[in-house]
């Protein structure tokens, strides 16, 4: 029984590429308002945990939902930020025409974006600190810069649950704290933040709650009750040193 609490559940997902299940038999209940963290090994199934519930690839097995309803039906409430490197993004598109792009959903069919919009785009830009970037072609930017202005275009989608693949791989420090403040101020407002999150230093500052995964969810709680070198240990397997302390 879904709890009123709960923003996304998940209930026997599993997701095959081939014929080895990529993810095993995953159940969540991600609980609202917090921000949560998505952690294990490469290839443990992270993205596709995140492809998975959204719809972008097709499940084996499992039913999801978010919001107490079927994804296609809360599609206007959700962004997506993919991994980065996982986009091609080697097309002749503005810095703003890409964050415009996230206020589309919102526009209907036949509406064109307007001033409205623009104004948005820009104050999304300026709160990732692109905004002198905004002419610039989108191929034309570092990978830190890019992964600022997929989030700029995420926060234009005015959303009430985010889910970010690794959005602070590959940026420098001033630039994950600009993302962390932004990620903080939404779930202060009562949004729904979800981050596949590699360094596992930050994870008890950066996040309240940690689902722990390897093909399966081996742990899922509040980061003080879960978040333990045992707890890590065993889902990262062995060969893994002591990578909190
Ligand atoms: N399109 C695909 N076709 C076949 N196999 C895939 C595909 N995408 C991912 N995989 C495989 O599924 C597994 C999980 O991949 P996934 O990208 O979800 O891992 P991840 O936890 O996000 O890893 P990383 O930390 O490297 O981003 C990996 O073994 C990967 O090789
Ligand atoms: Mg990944």
């Amino acid at each position: 029984m879904l709890g009123l609490d709960t923003v996304v559940h998940v209930e026997d997902l599993t997701v095959a590429y081939g014929e080895k299940p990529v993810l095993w038999d995953v159940d969540l209940h991600i609980p609202k308002g917090r921000m949560t963290a998505i952690v294990g090994p490469n290839g443990a199934g992270k993205s596709t945990l995140m492809k998975a519930i959204l719809g972008v690839i097709d499940r084996t097995s499992g039913y999801v939902e978010i919001f107490g309803e079927e994804v296609d039906q809360v599609k206007g409430k959700i962004a997506y930020v993919p991994q980065s490197g996982s986009v091609d993004w080697d097309f002749p598109t503005t810095v703003l025409d890409v964050v415009m792009m996230g206020t589309y959903g919102k526009l209907g069919l036949f509406k064109k974006p307007g001033k409205r919009e623009r104004d948005l785009a820009l104050s999304a830009l300026k709160k990732v600190r692109m905004e002198d970037f905004v002419n610039r072609q989108i191929s034309q930017l570092s990978g830190g810069q890019q992964q600022r202005v997929f989030l700029a275009r995420a926060l234009v989608q005015e959303a009430d649950i985010y889910f970010l693949d690794e959005p602070l791989k590959g940026v420098d420090l001033r630039t994950e704290h600009t993302i962390m403040e932004i990620l903080n101020g939404l779930r202060d407002e009562g949004k729904n933040v979800l981050v596949v999150h590699h360094d596992l230093k930050t994870v008890p500052t950066y996040f309240d709650d940690v689902v722990l995964l390897n093909v399966r969810v081996y742990y899922e709680g509040p980061v003080e009750e879960v978040f333990t070198n045992e707890n890590i240990r065993e889902t990262f397997g062995t060969g893994k040193e002591e990578v909190y302390v």
